[in-house]
């Protein structure tokens, strides 16, 4: 399929927002994002509605399991099925997180990756195999942990910033994942955004999440966006411009007018600044 560039607000495509989505593609959905891990050798009416989406939507793909960070050997027969999946679809951006998701590869467990120089060159160094195997550069989404890994030889932010320098690949900026790190870590989380190698942003999400009784602040994709996550992510536009940004929804999952709203927004805070001038924050 001829590759297409993502733009604008986006959704997570999901099996269960399917037969609402095929009565009608709501305005403010200008693209989805899809994990490949979910999709790939499907078949049947399954593969035929994801043809339909792709044929007529642009695609961004989000993996889950490539485990960057981890112990195990890079998965490269999933990367090769990776970019087999993407040029059948036209998708041109891939991203994945910048953590682990231990041994047993078990989906959504993504753990973070020890802030050291060693773990820098280990994840760079896979980081690069994986653009290799993609033909492209991809993005690294910055992670929301509970407990800081030990043994830390710098700050996260230094350790994105290795990461990203030595990969020589993209930021894919989460500013839920900064805003619950901020609560849970007890940082300043505009400072921390402005420290961040802005200028690679490739691509950005925003999501709901959930707070315990003890005050833990815990990344749940289960809940409506918060006015200050929509602040920073105001923030974030100011400094890298409306670049392309999804609304993550995993749990307790509304009817698909309700997410439209919510994507509604992050395309209104896009118009909003729009037209300004970009700090872009030197990386
Ligand atoms: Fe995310």
């Amino acid at each position: 399929m001829k590759p297409r560039a993502i733009s604008g607000a986006g959704l997570g495509f999901r099996r269960e927002l399917i037969p609402d989505l095929k009565r009608g593609v709501p305005a403010d959905i200008d693209f989805f994002e899809i994990a490949p891990e979910n999709w790939l050798g499907i078949g049947g009416a399954s593969a035929k509605d994801l043809r339909a989406f792709t044929e007529r939507h642009p695609f961004a793909c989000h993996g889950l399991s490539l485990s960057l960070g981890g112990p195990a050997p890079l998965d490269e027969a999933l990367l090769r099925r990776i970019r087999g999946f993407m040029r059948e679809h036209g998708m041109t951006l891939y991203t994945e997180h910048l953590s682990w998701c231990g041994d047993d590869g078990q989906l959504y467990d993504l753990l973070p990756i020890p802030f050291t120089e060693e773990a820098v060159r280990w994840t760079a160094e896979r980081v690069r195999r994986a653009q290799d195997l993609l033909g492209m550069r991809i993005g690294l989404e910055n992670a929301s942990y509970y407990v800081a890994p030990p043994g830390a030889e710098m700050n996260e932010i230094e350790f994105i910033r290795a990461v990203i320098e030595e990969a020589d690949c993209l930021l894919h900026l989460d500013v839920n994942n900064i805003y619950v790190n901020s609560i849970n870590h007890g940082f300043d989380p505009s400072a921390f955004l402005r420290e961040l190698p802005l200028a690679r942003t490739c691509y950005l999400h925003v999501a709901g999440h959930y707070v315990e009784a003890d005050g833990l602040v815990v990344d749940t994709h289960g809940a409506p966006v918060i006015d200050p996550v929509w602040a920073l992510l105001e923030e974030a536009y100011a400094l890298c411009g409306p670049l392309p940004t999804c609304l993550e929804r995993d749990f307790n999952i509304p009817a698909l007018d309700t997410l439209a709203t919510e994507v509604g927004v992050i395309a209104d805070i896009q118009r909003r600044v729009a037209g300004t001038d970009f700090l872009q924050a030197a990386s």
